[in-house]
């Protein structure tokens, strides 16, 4: 007899005699066969000229959906863009975002976000360069070379997340986006059951960067009996196991929450402290933010502005620019470096009122995490 059910639920009086096969999503070869096999069918001539690795792109695309949602991300894909290619792939991934979202606690992130936007922070670029070398090899190489993920801890404001959407499109992946704070908020279920779910959905789409923002809101080890405990322990051992498809990138600001198993070598390939930018920081995030705007940044001493801004956050740079460009726009004429002196004065860092508060964190994380710059600020 054979049962079938999109549920699992057997009665406890028939379960041992009962053999239980889970049925996965199709792997990389059925997907390939389908867009070989469906995509002429939609369009003619939307093949013409693809290779194998095209076609293996686009599979790869499609990993973690059932034939039949592949089947309408392929026509999504082929409306917008009739003959495929490796333009195809962000509509292929459309109808993931779709799927992800249905779940309600995971969010894909389409921001672009470079490298070369992130001011600063040279010792964390330089390990994901490295990272991102290892990640592509990564069906040749050993379980413990293969990246896991990283723990970014620090300042807010400093560019943690900022760094993880950079990640993402370092490594070439879509980028998910895990809410704890939606998992806890009890509207999806039973958190436990919640979390687990969606690590599990997120091992079907893979390859992807996996980003747990604020981790320390669930993921702490505080009752070790309770919910929270559970989740904990579930999420170690998930780090450990899961497939070599997802890197994960979590970020935390109340890093004293985080218990010490987190923290220790092997569940994260590296856990990272982002820091206050120390002045040649500051100036690169000046610049990066001028550009940003249209703004010839090459015209500027912004070495002028390094005293002016001691312990100041990335964000608050930002704010800087922007603040002065709106006074330079009032006045109808470009910025300049007078503006921005000018709007520095105004500008209280959180370093400043926080004062407590950060130093609490540094104290706490230079014993335990290595630093994303590479020169220490000197304060
Ligand atoms: N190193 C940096 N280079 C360029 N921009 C930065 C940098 N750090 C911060 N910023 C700017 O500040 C904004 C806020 O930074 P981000 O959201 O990454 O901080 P965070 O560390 O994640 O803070 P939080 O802990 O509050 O989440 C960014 O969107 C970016 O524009
Ligand atoms: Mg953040």
């Amino acid at each position: 007899m054979v049962i079938t059910s999109p549920v699992r639920f057997i009665p406890e009086e028939i379960e041992r005699s009962i053999m239980f096969l889970e049925l996965r999503p199709p792997d990389i070869s059925e997907l390939v066969d389908l867009v070989r096999e469906e995509a002429p069918v939609l369009a003619p001539h939307s093949l013409d000229g693809a290779g194998e690795p095209l076609l293996e792109q686009l599979a790869r695309a499609l990993l973690g959906l059932t034939l039949d949602e592949a089947g309408y991300a392929l026509r999504r894909a082929l409306s917008a863009n009739p003959c495929m290619g490796p333009d195809s792939i962000p509509y292929l991934l459309e109808e993931k975002r779709v799927l992800v979202s249905r779940s309600g606690v995971i969010d894909y992130v389409s921001d672009g976000t470079s490298l070369g936007e992130v001011g600063g922070l040279e010792g964390l670029k330089k390990w994901l360069i490295e990272r991102q070398k290892l990640f592509q090899m990564r069906d040749q190489l050993t379980n413990e070379i293969v990246p896991k993920g990283l723990l970014m801890m620090g300042i807010p404001g400093c560019g943690k997340s900022l760094c993880v959407k950079a990640i993402a499109s370092c490594f070439q992946l879509p980028l998910y986006r895990v809410d704890m704070i939606e998992i806890f908020s009890g509207r999806h279920g039973k958190a436990e059951g919640v979390f687990v779910e969606a690590c599990k959905m997120m091992e079907e789409m893979a390859p992807a960067v996996l980003w747990f923002d604020e981790i320390e809101m669930g993921v702490t080890s505080a009752e070790s009996g309770g919910e929270q405990g559970r989740i904990f322990a579930f999420f170690l051992t998930w780090m450990q196991e899961k497939t070599r498809g997802l890197f994960v990138a979590a970020t935390a600001n109340r890093i004293d929450l985080l218990p010490a198993e987190m923290i220790r070598k092997g569940r994260f390939d590296e856990v990272f402290f982002v820091d206050l930018p120390h002045d040649d920081e500051r100036i690169d995030i000046f610049r990066i933010h001028l550009v940003r705007r249209g703004v010839d940044a090459s015209q500027f001493n912004l070495a002028n502005l390094v005293s002016f801004t001691v312990g100041w956050t990335g964000a608050e740079i930002e704010q800087c620019v922007v603040s002065a460009m709106t006074q330079a726009r009032l006045a109808d004429r470009d910025v300049t470096e007078e503006d921005l002196i000018k709007t520095s004065v105004k500008i209280v860092p959180l370093s400043r009122t926080m004062k407590e508060q950060i130093n609490h964190i540094r104290s706490w994380a230079f014993e335990r995490a290595v630093r994303a710059s590479p020169n220490p600020t000197g304060r």
